[in-house]
């Protein structure tokens, strides 16, 4: 069985990569961006001529934190549902046989009672700041949807909280929550600076998800899952941004004082998700304690750093 990893380079694909060859997969393309941009249907269809593959795992995507998806709206949109829309129509143009979809939180409306269950994801609009990139998502679901319902294309749709975990990107132009606030207290510590200001009000709550039980979870999707319905996938542990500083700053070792900038935004006031689906489903739960994570994940950027 030939897959075509999309995304392999990145944060999660890499952890995805290691555990599709951990489970004995060995008959894996991963391409870069710069030999085939997804983005591109000519590229798309080129691939999929040379490499004929039997299933798909799709993680490649432009995302980022609060910030670039403000900066990014109409590229993020673009470029995501281009990537899904190329790849799920050559999948029935090359007759693959399954394609598993990596979507996202930011797909849920923004005032949705927690936890969020999946028959939820349409019940509102999402939270502005990432609405374009959560949209494109559920569009590209849908598509799955529907080439399933009319050409039988098996596939499988996971939705992740948000993820962290070593080999996140720290590149502060796309870093999501953890990565931005780890390196910024780093830099504090080391600079000696007296206080370090973070974005909003610390009151918003979020779930956490380690990398590497959301790849234990996409391995399971693509080899269980012929339906594709949203399958959410969170750890169950829910934290204010607040309580979250609070945890950086102590295992960083960072003494100085902690400002908040009201005038920047919170983002989605509450997300936690209910993932009985997963567990029914793929027989999966995610198992990384979120200190040992969050631990884990300032040791590997302190290595990387230093
Ligand atoms: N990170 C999170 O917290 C989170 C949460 C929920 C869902 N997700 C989803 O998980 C997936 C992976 O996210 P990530 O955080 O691992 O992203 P990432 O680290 O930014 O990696 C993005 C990957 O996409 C590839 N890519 C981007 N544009 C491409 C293009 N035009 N053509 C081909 N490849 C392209 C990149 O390849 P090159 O390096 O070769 O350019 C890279 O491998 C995404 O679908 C994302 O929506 C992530």
């Amino acid at each position: 069985m030939k897959i075509l990893l999309t995304g392999a380079s990145g944060f999660l694909g890499q952890s995805v990569l290691e555990k599709l060859l951990n489970s004995g997969y060995r008959d894996i393309v991963y391409p870069r961006s710069y030999q085939y941009d997804l983005v591109d249907n000519n590229q798309v269809e080129t691939l999929f001529k040379r490499n004929k593959p039997d299933r798909v795992i799709h993680l490649a995507a432009d995302v980022g934190g609060i910030g670039a998806n403000m900066k990014n709206p109409a590229s993020f949109f673009y470029n995501n549902i281009c990537m899904g829309i190329n790849l799920i129509h050559n999948c029935y143009l090359f007759n693959v046989k399954h394609f598993t979809f990596v979507s996202t939180v930011c797909s849920y409306p923004k005032f949705c009672e927690a936890p969020f269950r999946e028959e939820s994801i349409w019940d509102g609009y999402p939270e502005e700041t990432n609405a374009p990139y959560g949209i494109d998502k559920k569009s590209v679901m849908v598509m799955l949807q529907s080439y399933k319902a009319q050409y039988g294309l098996d596939g499988c749709c996971l939705v992740p909280t948000n993820l962290y975990g070593p080999r996140d990107n720290f590149d502060d132009s796309k870093s999501h929550v953890i990565p931005a606030l780890i390196k910024k207290f780093i830099k504090a510590k080391e600079s000696g600076a007296k206080e370090v200001v973070c974005w909003g009000t610390g009151k918003a709550t979020r779930e956490f998800l380690y990398v590497d039980d959301a790849a234990e979870a996409i391995v399971r999707g693509m080899e269980k899952i012929n339906d594709p319905s949203p399958i959410n996938l969170g750890s169950g542990y829910e934290i204010s941004i607040g309580d979250l500083v609070q945890k950086i700053r102590e295992f960083v070792g960072y003494e100085g004082e902690i400002v908040w900038d009201t005038s920047k935004p919170d983002g989605q006031p509450k997300r936690f998700l209910d993932t009985s689906r997963a567990k029914r489903l793929l027989d999966w739960e995610a198992n990384t304690v979120f200190d040992d994570g969050l631990k884990n994940t300032i040791k590997w950027y302190s290595n990387a750093v230093n």
